[in-house]
């Protein structure tokens, strides 16, 4: 393992701040004219037309925007239109045979291609077999599914015939599974057997049908039989082969179903500061839209390009990157089953050559471990296709940035760092690429068309280089339109903090700590509520804390992010035993495998901490923030105005392990 520094990277980039967007890119990129952010300013809200014309509508829209309802938006009113129709059928008469995905299995030389063509050949035929299943417009089906093209044929099959879909994160367990089946009323699921991972079989199914052992309704469930002869399944009664399935609807010819522009296209549960997942709804029209404009405005999309986005499918980045954006442009889109490093660590620069990838779009904790395995594994590759760099999901310090603009980019390729959430269905803070200078650790301006602003506690402005808290004034055609089934929390939970109805002022508060410079640049600092991000992976402290007081012995929880050089955050969790409770190792195991039983090994905690007390205000609240400055070892804030000051004290000397 090599985690030298780089003398010559150190010296000649270690102090520049700015970067200029290479003039190799600039010639040939979509969005070059910086006039496009007053263009917005000054004719918004139509200026996002040029989104939805990125599109083909049944029927076009009346009003770009409806606000009578707000914070119930709407956007490009009384447009009709299909989101597998504009993914898939609309390419096939100039581009029918280019490749639509490229799927890269994990075991080496295991690959599967899907032109236009192909891929639209399958859809239909999954979308007859769903509707044979007897689903219909507006029912939820389920997908739990790893990075298989069977999930992104499943997710356009629904969107043909209007069943939204809720794609479930394969890493999630059962349990977790079986939460959002229910919540989403969904009887229809469309898992598989197994995948690889790291060369072995894993079995999945085990997991889905102890999921479903849990969903107190009727499901019906389609198994894709991914690991060929490794497995063999017996199905039981209402498990479905997808292979007959798909076989005998061979030829099928599936009308997309005219959609209105607000109809939900999908529900993707995302955790917030409750223990319950938040089921976030997008719509048809303007959550496609602003994936495929984002797609091309930002990551400079182009039909002829191979474009790699490594992100899981399982989470929103893969569906608006992976799925819609990529494909409403009709480009090609790489998909990788596996993990960075098998059967090597040089894996992805090996795919990047092998198919000549144009973009990469991937997460700082990836690129934290690609620097710290070693420049010489990109070096063995011929990485001169890529033209352009992107990362998303947590913050990225410059030091990773500029390793990646260096060893990856070879300082020809501009890097996006964008700021988005599940919630806003695509980037929000981003340079964009050919516009403006980029600025290591910063994310960069708002797009064109956004109103971020930095605010304190009362919503004023704070001034350049202080911290506050990110809001967004005026809303965007990707936004959220709701929690499913739930508007009260939608607005407890985005729109309560800094809005003021009576004024008719609504400001949508995402939740994250920012600050921004003299130029309008900003840096996201991390999540202020109680919500931390492993590995770019969001996670609950109060789903991870449920678990553990589920577990007989614990009388009380507390779970905090701690700082983690490989993963951003990592979990760490405090916990009070009962009396009598031993407090050792196979005590510790088991509050451990809770918590993976709950969540998934994503959230396993990084340490379990046993404590008599935990600290608390007079008022009785626990003070996690002291909690995290003693998982990260810093200096602690004031204790004085605690109940319980001495804990402190003992709770740090245990994590030190003195
Ligand atoms: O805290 C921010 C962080 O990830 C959160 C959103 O997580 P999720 O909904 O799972 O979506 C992740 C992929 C879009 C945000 O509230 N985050 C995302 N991108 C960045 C980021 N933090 C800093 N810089 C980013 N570029």
């Amino acid at each position: 393992m090599s985690d030298q520094p780089d003398v010559e990277l150190e010296a000649r980039l270690a102090e520049q701040e700015e970067f200029e967007p290479p003039a190799s890119f600039v010639e040939q990129a979509n969005v070059t004219d910086e006039d496009i952010y007053e263009e917005f300013e000054e004719n918004w809200p139509d200026a996002w037309e040029r989104a939805a014309e990125l599109l083909d509508w049944d029927s076009e829209w009346d009003d770009v925007l409806n606000d009578d309802d707000e914070p119930f938006y709407e956007w490009f009113v009384g447009g009709e239109l299909n989101a597998s129709e504009n993914c898939l059928d609309r390419h096939l008469a100039d581009r029918g045979d280019e490749v639509a995905i490229e799927w890269v299995g994990e075991p080496v030389d295991e690959t599967r291609t899907y032109t236009y063509n192909e891929l639209h050949r399958e859809v239909n035929e999954f979308a007859a077999a769903l509707r044979e299943q007897g689903v219909e417009e507006e029912d939820v089906v389920t997908m739990y599914m790893p990075m298989i093209p069977e999930l992104p044929v499943a997710m356009l099959a629904c969107a043909r015939i209007g069943a939204p879909h809720s794609v479930v994160f394969a890493g999630f367990s059962a349990d977790a599974l079986a939460e959002r089946m229910e919540s989403a009323d969904s009887e229809t699921l469309v898992t598989c057997d197994g995948y690889y991972r790291r060369g072995e079989p894993l079995d999945h199914l085990e997991k889905a049908r102890d999921g479903l052992g849990n969903v107190g309704h009727d499901v019906t469930t389609v198994i894709v039989d991914r690991l060929g002869d490794e497995r063999t399944v017996d199905h039981r009664e209402s498990e479905l082969d997808y292979d007959s399935l798909v076989d005998e609807q061979q030829g099928a010819d599936v009308d997309p179903v005219v959609r209105d522009a607000e109809d939900m296209l999908f529900l993707m549960y995302t955790s917030g500061t409750t223990g319950k997942p938040k089921g976030v709804k997008h719509t048809t029209g303007g959550y496609l839209s602003y994936a495929a404009w984002t797609s091309h405005a930002v990551l400079d999309v182009k039909p002829d390009d191979t474009y790699w986005c490594s992100a899981d499918i399982g989470w929103i980045t893969g569906h608006s990157y992976i799925v819609y954006g990529p494909l409403a442009l009709g480009t090609t889109s790489v998909m990788y089953e596996g993990t960075p490093d098998y059967p090597d660590k040089d894996r992805l620069w090996e795919i990047v050559d092998d198919y000549d990838v144009n973009q990469l779009y991937t997460a700082p904790t990836a690129i934290r471990a690609f620097m710290k395995w070693g420049k010489q594994y990109p070096e063995q590759h011929d990485l001169s296709s890529l033209r352009l760099l992107g990362t998303v999901g947590e913050p990225i310090n410059p030091r990773a940035w500029k390793w990646y603009y260096k060893h990856i980019g070879d300082e020809e390729c501009p890097v996006v760092d964008t700021w988005w959430q599940t919630e806003t269905g695509g980037m929000m803070i981003t340079t964009l690429p050919a516009v403006s200078n980029m600025k290591p650790g910063s994310a960069g301006p708002p797009l064109p068309g956004i109103d971020a602003n930095i605010v304190d506690t009362d919503g004023e402005q704070v001034g350049a280089g202080r911290a506050g808290y990110l809001t967004v004034n005026n809303p965007w055609p990707g936004m959220l339109r709701t929690l499913y089934k739930n508007d009260e929390r939608f607005i407890n939970e985005y729109w309560d903090e800094y809005s003021d109805p009576e004024a008719d002022e609504w400001v949508y508060f995402p939740e994250d700590g920012a600050k921004v410079d003299e130029d309008g640049y900003v840096t996201v600092l991390g999540r202020v509520d109680d919500v931390i991000n492993v590995s770019g992976h969001r996670l609950g402290t109060m789903e991870i804390e449920s678990a553990i007081v589920g577990v007989p012995g614990v009388a009380e929880a507390a779970v905090v992010g701690g700082d983690h050089e490989m993963k951003g955050e990592a979990v760490y969790a405090y916990v009070i035993t009962e009396d009598g409770q031993e407090e050792n190792d196979a005590f510790r195991d088991e509050i451990i495998e809770a918590v993976e039983d709950a969540i998934g090994p994503i959230a396993r905690p990084e340490q379990v901490i046993f404590t008599h007390e935990l600290p608390k205000t007079r008022s009785g609240k626990i003070m996690r923030r002291l909690l995290e400055d003693i998982a990260n070892g810093d200096e602690l804030g004031n204790t004085s105005t605690l109940r319980n000051p001495d804990v402190v004290h003992e709770i740090e000397a245990k994590v030190r392990g003195d």
